[in-house]
């Protein structure tokens, strides 16, 4: 892991002669079982901060991102709202709250697919480019949120960052009940796998009737592309764009945060 892995704002996307709009969608609407009992998961605080606001920061660091909409659970979006104006600081800080970005914060659904599309709904037509973005990554630096978006400027109709594997992957007849052996089905060559990350960047017609198409249940947005022959590209992703699933995940986290504020000098 290099030194300087953390997030700094290098090239901005180029604007093209008729600037396209870039506006980002967070699902933020999970429980987050995996990480055990307590609060929403977008809602749990790194370092003093909830993760969802480590999130919106991220991409608010983008000057490409002008507008974000929040997905909050389907119960809570006052809470949310009220969390979010608590911590925008109009006008923005070096160190990254939002500034001149925008944010919209609307009820999620019960699925991530739902809740992203209830997203979507609620964006102003002017927007040509749409990045989607779990709450559940909120560190993920703005270099490769920007190259998305370049991606996507580019001509990509759908874009998302990825890793190469470490692991060897597996794949198995799931055991009907947990815990018994499962028999192995394939291993799919390493070298051609990648984990694929957010923010995803997608020609905003492009993923409005991917969400108005397909119906099955997904993990991710650029599956649903896939599924009607669209194209999708991967451009390279960033190890701190984990996701924050599990509890270990929560140290590691907090272990970036404090790596970064040492390398920030204070
Ligand atoms: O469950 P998973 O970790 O895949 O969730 C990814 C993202 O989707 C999280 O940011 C979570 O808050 C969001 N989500 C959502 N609505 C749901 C389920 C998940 O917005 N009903």
């Amino acid at each position: 892991m290099s030194d300087d892995s953390r997030p700094s704002r290098t090239e901005p996307p180029t604007e093209p002669r008729t600037a396209l709009r870039t506006a980002a969608v967070i699902p933020a609407a999970g429980r987050g079982v995996r990480l055990g009992p307590g609060a929403p998961k977008a809602l749990r605080a790194l370092n003093g901060t909830p993760m969802l606001v480590h999130a919106v920061r991220a991409l608010a660091a983008s000057r490409a991102v002008s507008l974000v909409v929040i997905v909050a659970p389907p119960d809570g979006a006052p809470e949310v709202k009220s969390l979010l104006d608590a911590h925008a600081l109009p006008g923005g800080t070096p160190g990254g709250s939002w500034g001149s970005t925008d944010f919209l914060v609307v009820p999620g659904g019960e699925s991530r697919q739902e809740s992203v599309k209830l997203g979507l709904d609620a964006l102003p037509p002017d927007y040509d480019i749409v990045l989607v973005h779990d709450a559940a990554r909120p560190l993920v630096p703005v270099d490769t949120v920007d190259a998305v978006i370049q991606a996507v400027r580019d001509g990509a109709p759908a874009v998302v960052p990825a890793l190469p594997l470490a692991d060897t992957v597996k794949e198995v007849e799931p055991a009907a009940v947990p815990g018994d052996p499962e028999p192995v089905v394939a291993t799919p060559r390493r070298a051609r796998l990648r984990a694929v990350q957010t923010p995803q960047g997608f020609d905003r017609a492009t993923l409005v009737r991917a969400h108005e198409t397909v119906t099955d249940n997904v993990t991710d947005d650029a599956s649903m592309v896939e599924q009607l022959g669209g194209q999708v590209v991967v451009v390279p992703g960033h190890e701190e764009a984990f996701k924050v699933t599990r509890p270990l995940d929560l140290v590691l986290a907090e272990a970036v945060l404090a790596r970064r504020r040492l390398n920030d000098g204070f």
